[in-house]
């Protein structure tokens, strides 16, 4: 699986250099200082936040796009950590992070709860999760995202999923897109701003 990825990100910026408008907005909104950045990417993101005075940290499974990320910090003049390393083996930091970001992070079916699971122990308590994915509705579209139903989201699902956190927004979207090749053109997303319990 991580060879798929470190092949795709022979090519830079297949998502694009600029953040994810929705990661970008709703950051602005949060409060507190350390940001986790799960399965991140080339760092587009994570550099956005970096520049914005965020302690960022950031992992991916693909050792290409983690070199790229680190390489993107250091021409945008900012410090992040930047991890190559799989989803279920990161540990992070034990008092939890303020911000977790999951941005296009879609698992094969079998993995995905137990991945969420893990993206709600990231978060300390009162620290909000912000997730921008494909819904189901994409099948039908050719911007991007995976080609199997089973690894694409909808409400049900993440409010199934997320059930230990307080939901401040659940919707499904239709948007353009416009973040690198990979991303391009009219898109069924779904969004998720959840919370925490202290
Ligand atoms: C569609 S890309 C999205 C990248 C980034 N979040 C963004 O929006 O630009 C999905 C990313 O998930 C990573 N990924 C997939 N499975 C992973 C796993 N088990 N552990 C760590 N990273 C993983 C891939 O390497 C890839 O970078």
């Amino acid at each position: 699986m991580h060879r798929f990825w470190d092949e795709r990100y022979a090519e830079e910026g297949v998502y694009g250099h600029e953040p994810n408008p929705f990661w970008a907005d709703q950051l602005s909104r949060c409060t507190g200082t350390h940001v986790l950045l799960p399965c991140e990417g080339e760092g587009r993101n994570a550099v956005w936040a970096a520049k914005e005075g965020w302690n960022v940290e950031a992992f991916d499974g693909s050792g290409v796009a983690t070199a790229t990320c680190l390489r993107w910090a250091q021409q945008a003049g900012v410090q992040l950590q930047a991890t190559h390393a799989d989803a279920f083996q990161f540990e992070g930091r034990a008092e939890g992070y303020d911000v977790v970001g999951l941005f296009y992070a879609h698992m094969p079916e079998p993995l995905r709860k137990s991945f969420h699971t893990r993206a709600m122990h990231w978060l300390r308590p009162g620290g909000t999760l912000l997730l921008e994915a494909f819904n189901s509705g994409q099948l039908r579209r050719t911007s991007g995202g995976p080609r199997d139903e089973k690894m694409l989201f909808t409400e049900s699902l993440l409010s199934e999923d997320f059930i230990h956190l307080h939901v401040s927004l659940l919707k499904s979207e239709s948007v353009e897109l416009n973040e690198g090749p990979y991303h391009q053109g009219p898109a069924e997303i779904i969004r998720l701003v959840a919370h925490k319990p202290h």
